[in-house]
């Protein structure tokens, strides 16, 4: 064992230079210029796990990114373990913004910058350093799945995972692709909010009217807009649609000045909703406006706005259905319009909130193989964020104990501008990945 973490600790190094060289690939899926590079990132990533060991790799395309599938097979009796983690990463947003070049990986003060760093090409480089430090033949069966589509929803997955379904199934599924406590404290990650959006439209008038001769008679569709949603909270900030769960997260907390620290929250900005930070992140849902069609500034002038459209994301607390959520903010739009004006609903996305039941012998295993690494326990955490196609994983393979784990912190700022990764976390979930492979392949834990 002492072993075992001895040489993840001399791996660590080539890891993160392949991490660095995964980094450089602007791999956003969401932008379709850019889909050659997400091409380029699925190969070198297949080149990366074949060096590391794996003698078979496929990369494999079912009408949407190309997924990378390397095997290592069971020995005789050992269970196969599934490691996943997605090659593509969100936009990089205003490169302004950012303090070193988002496709640059730059370190400063223990922390590796760059777009995907954490999210989720970490998750590629925590799979290449446990296969390396087990000199490519782990105990175990491992089967590495690196997924393309991430980021936009994993439309594809449901087919790669029935089209692949023979070289995909495993008795455990490690999707290393979440958040930890701290720097310094582990997470695994036991439950998570579901996702749900939709498009909505006012509309007042069938034409723009010069705002002198027609204001303050006839409503413009921008400030119709503005105050339907204005109604999907209260004063509070607490969600105000009617219909939609609530639970009960676990009995921790977050430290008093936790969601300031983190967030960039400006002085005098209060938090909003009521409950503890957990509960609110956890279990409860929540609704963000995250786009407006409009005129823009530039463009205006007097003149009443005919029609105005908003993109509303809402997360659905584990134990809600995130379509019967998505059909209660339908209601609540449709019967809100203010001063009658034409309300249009367009579903968007919709992935269900997952809680997973946290406990056997492969939890076991995983709690001590944390422990090892960090020095502490992983805590059981709640995510706010949304992995959808976990629930996918485990209708395909019911059987399999699924852990979700990753290379992120609080201080990661994933999606954001200067993402990052911190590389003792890097360094500590390696060691954990390695150890876990080790303790599955010792025992029986892994086939239950
Ligand atoms: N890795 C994240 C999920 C996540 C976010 C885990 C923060 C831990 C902390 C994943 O890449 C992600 O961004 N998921 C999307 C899902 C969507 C694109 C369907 C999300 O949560 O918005
Ligand atoms: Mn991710
Ligand atoms: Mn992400």
């Amino acid at each position: 064992m002492a072993d075992l973490v001895a040489r993840v600790r001399e791996v660590l190094p080539s890891v993160r230079a392949d991490l660095e060289d995964l980094i450089r690939i602007q791999s956003v899926w969401a932008d379709p210029a850019r889909h050659s590079e997400v091409h380029r990132s699925a190969a070198l990533t297949a080149k990366l796990l074949s060096d590391a060991g794996f003698r078979e790799v496929h990369i494999v395309q079912e009408g949407g990114a190309p997924a990378v599938i390397a095997r290592h097979p069971a020995p005789e009796g050992a269970p196969t373990v599934l490691l996943y983690a997605h090659h593509d990463v969100q936009p990089e947003g205003d490169v302004t913004q950012w303090d070193s070049a988002p496709f640059e990986p730059t370190e400063r003060d223990g922390r590796l910058y760059g777009r995907g760093s954490a999210d989720d090409k970490a998750g590629i480089a925590v799979h290449l350093a446990a296969m390396r430090a087990h000199g490519g033949n782990p105990p175990v069966g491992v089967t590495v799945f690196v997924e393309g589509e991430e980021e936009s929803g994993s439309p594809s997955l449901g087919a790669l995972l029935s089209a692949h379904k023979d070289l995909l199934a495993a008795d455990v599924i490690v999707i290393a692709d979440s958040d930890n406590w701290s720097t310094e404290i582990p997470a695994l990650t036991v439950s998570l909010r579901g996702l749900a959006d939709c498009v909505v439209e006012v509309a007042t008038l069938d034409h723009g009217l010069h705002s002198g001769l027609w204001g303050g008679v006839v409503p413009d569709a921008l400030s119709a807009l503005v105050r339907l949603l204005a109604t999907l909270h209260d004063d509070d900030g607490n969600v105000a649609v009617e219909g939609l769960y609530e639970g009960t997260a676990a009995d921790v907390d977050r430290g008093p000045d936790w969601v300031a620290t983190e967030t960039g929250l400006l002085d005098g900005v209060q938090q909003i909703g009521s409950g503890s930070v957990v509960q609110r992140l956890w279990a409860k849902p929540a609704i963000t406006v995250i786009g407006i069609d409009t005129t823009s500034i530039a463009k205006a002038s007097n003149t009443l706005i005919p029609c105005a459209r908003a993109k509303i994301s809402m997360r659905v607390a584990p134990g809600g259905d995130a379509l019967a959520h998505l059909a209660a903010l339908t209601r609540h739009l449709e019967s809100h319009a203010p001063w009658g004006a034409k309300v249009t609903v367009t579903p968007g996305d919709v992935g269900q909130p997952y809680a997973i039941e946290a406990s056997g012998p492969v939890y076991d295993a995983a709690r001590s193989a944390f422990a090892q690494a960090w020095g502490t326990v992983p805590v059981d955490m709640g995510m706010g964020g949304s992995i959808p196609f976990i629930a996918e994983f485990a209708e395909t393979f019911p059987d399999a104990t699924i852990l979700v784990t990753g290379v992120e912190d609080p201080g990661t700022q994933a999606h954001s501008i200067n993402e990052s990764l911190h590389l003792g976390v890097l360094e500590k979930a390696a060691v954990s990945e390695a150890l876990l492979l080790g303790a599955l392949g010792q025992n029986d834990s892994g086939s239950r």
